[in-house]
């Protein structure tokens, strides 16, 4: 039988899980490490739910050994997770704190010694707060201090890391922690989110050209958060128009400048701001080629013209599942949204990075958490990747979001993506039910 038909993926596909530092670390003020935007954030009254912070998380710092074992037993062959900047340069650029590499070279060893292959996302939003009082992502000097970051990170590592993620969702880090401050450093303003965005993509470019440099045999990409828009209403050609913008706002601000086109004309009206200055030589940083594009998928958009609806996250159909984060649930999205990469950007690979979902009502009982929704969300996409295969799309892996549950940005503890629950009093972990299913997959490389 052909794999389109009998459900493997193909030979050597990647079975994974995710996390991020800030997330599932703690030991915020351990080893050195300086203060980042997020801790700042979450210290903040009125920031986070319940105000809380990502101070001792899943303790993941002091853990990591039976978080490996974890994954170990659930039989997966990497594990992405990213490393703190200021865990390793505390105030941003300039001194390198050693005990915070220290902490990821220990991580790398227990993660080879247990067969598991270490993905390392170089910024997944933790930025030094030294570097915001500087003007942070908005100013172009964040840039040289990444790459700072990227040197001592792949000097330490690249010996035995090939595999990089460069920058997680800019569009999220500008979007939201820039243009509406809903996420660290609470800013709001959108000329500054343009800005931020246009440095988190030279941060990209510049920080391929070091990993490459430093590590022989690398492979480095993005991972961006994306979303197929649909017209809310099929039949009213304004929600087609709020779809196109929607796209624009979600999709192409990043995907159009890292594969050649530049940006997208109307993104800053779009936006609501005024674009950058744009230097020569910028675009072509960005447009170089990665090794991969990864693709962080949770949810569709369905666009309406009333600014008001769209909001409220709609969907035609009212009796959709939704997430605990009101997520409506539609693996066939995913399809779509990996067919619409290849026709329009055709990258040479694609890496499902994260994929997952938050459900209320995970309990431990017996030693057992069953979570038969979160187990049929992971086997619908499952599926959906494995129709879009079958159909030409060059996906190489999956990372499920996540392997624990963490904190969940400004929304705090509340919402759980763990495949693995973390009783915050104890520190528990116990593999659920959609870990179990996971690992079947990941054992047998075919859906179950
Ligand atoms: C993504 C983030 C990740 C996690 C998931 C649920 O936007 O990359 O850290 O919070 O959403």
């Amino acid at each position: 039988m052909s794999e389109a038909t009998d459900g493997a993926f193909p030979d050597g596909f990647t079975w994974g899980v995710a996390t991020s530092s800030y997330q599932i670390e703690g030991a915020v003020r351990e080893d050195g490490r300086g203060e980042s935007i997020w801790d700042r954030f979450s210290h903040t009254p009125g920031r986070t739910v319940n105000g809380e912070t990502g101070d001792i998380a899943c303790d993941h710092y002091h853990r990591y050994r039976d978080d490996v074992a974890l994954m170990r037993e659930l039989n997966l062959g990497a594990y992405r997770f990213s490393v703190s900047w200021p865990r390793v340069l505390p105030d941003g650029r300039g001194r390198v704190n050693e005990a915070g590499l220290d902490f990821y070279d220990r991580l790398v060893d227990e993660l080879l010694a247990a067969g598991i292959k270490p993905w390392v996302t170089l910024y997944c939003w933790d930025l030094p707060q030294a570097l915001e009082d500087q003007g942070g992502w908005p100013g172009r000097s964040t840039v040289d201090a990444f790459t700072e970051l990227v040197e001592a990170v792949t000097r330490r590592l690249g010996d035995r890391v090939r595999d990089y993620i460069t920058v997680n969702e800019p569009f999220i880090m500008a979007y939201l922690g820039y243009g509406l401050g809903l996420h660290a450093p609470g800013r709001r303003d959108m000329t500054d989110a343009l800005a931020a965005g246009h440095h988190a993509l030279l941060a990209h470019g510049r920080a391929l050209e070091v990993v490459r440099a430093n590590v022989p045999g690398a492979r480095a990409g993005i991972t961006l958060s994306l979303a197929p828009t649909y017209p809310l209403d099929a039949d009213r050609e304004a929600d087609h128009e709020a779809a196109r913008r929607d796209d624009v706002l979600f999709n192409r601000w990043f995907l159009d400048p890292l594969f050649g086109r530049g940006y997208p004309d109307d993104l800053a009206r779009i936006t609501g701001g005024t674009m950058p200055q744009i230097r020569d030589g910028d675009l072509a940083l960005i447009a170089a080629p990665g090794d991969f594009l990864g693709v962080n998928y949770y949810t569709p958009t369905y666009s309406s013209a009333d600014p008001a609806i769209s909001d409220s996250l709609p969907h035609p159909d009212p009796g959709v599942e939704r997430t605990a984060l009101n997520w409506p649930v539609e693996p066939g999205a995913l399809t779509d949204l990996l067919a619409r990469i290849q026709r329009d950007y055709a990258p040479r690979s694609i890496l499902i990075a994260e994929n997952g979902a938050a459900f209320d009502g995970d309990r431990v009982i017996d030693g057992r958490v069953a979570d038969p929704r979160r187990t049929a969300y992971l086997a619908g996409h499952l599926r959906a990747v494995h129709d879009a295969i079958a159909v030409g799309s060059p996906v190489e892996g999956y990372f499920a979001w996540s392997a624990l549950d963490n904190f969940e940005w400004a929304e705090g503890y509340g919402k759980r993506f763990g495949i693995v629950h973390v009783d915050y009093e104890t520190q528990g972990r116990t593999i659920k039910d959609s870990g179990r299913y996971l690992a079947r997959v990941a054992t047998s490389n075919r859906l179950d």
